[in-house]
């Protein structure tokens, strides 16, 4: 997954990596709770700097989170995993990354462009386009993401026990 050294007992994640992982999941939902319904919302100068400094601590916890993760954090994927699931999950825990970081990216690319006078036209579409599909693109790695974990519930392999901290697996089918 993001990282397979010996940096820490595998399948175990420290406090500060629960935080990281759940308390981002809870920012990002917060982020699409509290998202624009319409452009013409960006006239209010006060709502436009409350979305551009959102999107900025947004892009700068995330980016925080990965470096954290990356230097700490070891993947509670059993040792017998395919090689192909692995990379699967690499490719997933990326793409969320990227996702995410292009969608607060495309976001304030909006916000330039809205503030700097491009109220519409093509310029603005675009980046409003942009902006659409990658938070469509967000969606459907989260949803395969949960999948994966709910599989690895099911399996009863230890993975859902080392992020998920409620209904935790308890019989080991992996290993029966
Ligand atoms: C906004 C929602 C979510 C995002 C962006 C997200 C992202 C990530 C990422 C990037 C990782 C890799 C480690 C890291 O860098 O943090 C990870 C690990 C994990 N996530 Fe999520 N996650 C989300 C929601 C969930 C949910 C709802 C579940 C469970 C139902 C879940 C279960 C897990 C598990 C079990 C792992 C550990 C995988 C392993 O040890 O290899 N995640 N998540
Ligand atoms: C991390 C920060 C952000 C998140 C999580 C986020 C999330 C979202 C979501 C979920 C949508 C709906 C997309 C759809 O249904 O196709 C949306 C639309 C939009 N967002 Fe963001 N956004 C963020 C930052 C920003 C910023 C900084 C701006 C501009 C200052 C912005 C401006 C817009 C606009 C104009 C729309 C389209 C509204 C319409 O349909 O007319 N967003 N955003």
């Amino acid at each position: 997954m993001l990282n397979m050294g010996t940096k820490a007992a595998a399948g175990r994640y420290s406090a500060l990596a629960l935080l990281c992982h759940w308390g981002f999941a809870a920012l990002f939902i917060y982020g699409v709770i509290k998202q624009v319904d319409d452009v013409g919302q960006l006239a209010d100068a006060d709502f436009l700097r409350f979305e551009m400094v959102f999107a900025i601590i947004f892009l700068i916890l995330l980016a925080g989170r990965f470096a954290y993760m990356k230097a700490r954090a070891v993947s509670a994927l059993p040792a017998a995993t395919p090689a192909w699931q692995r990379r699967a999950a690499t490719f997933v825990h990326y793409g969320m990354y990227a996702s995410l970081a292009a969608i607060a990216l495309s976001g304030i690319l909006i916000g330039c462009l809205y503030a700097a006078g491009l109220t519409s036209g093509l310029i603005l579409e675009a980046a409003l386009e942009l902006h659409g599909v990658t938070v469509l693109l967000s969606y459907w790695l989260i949803s395969i993401h949960i999948a994966a974990a709910l599989y690895h519930r099911w399996l009863g392999d230890g993975v859902w026990n080392a992020m998920v901290p409620v209904w935790k697996e308890r019989a080991n089918r992996a290993r029966r």
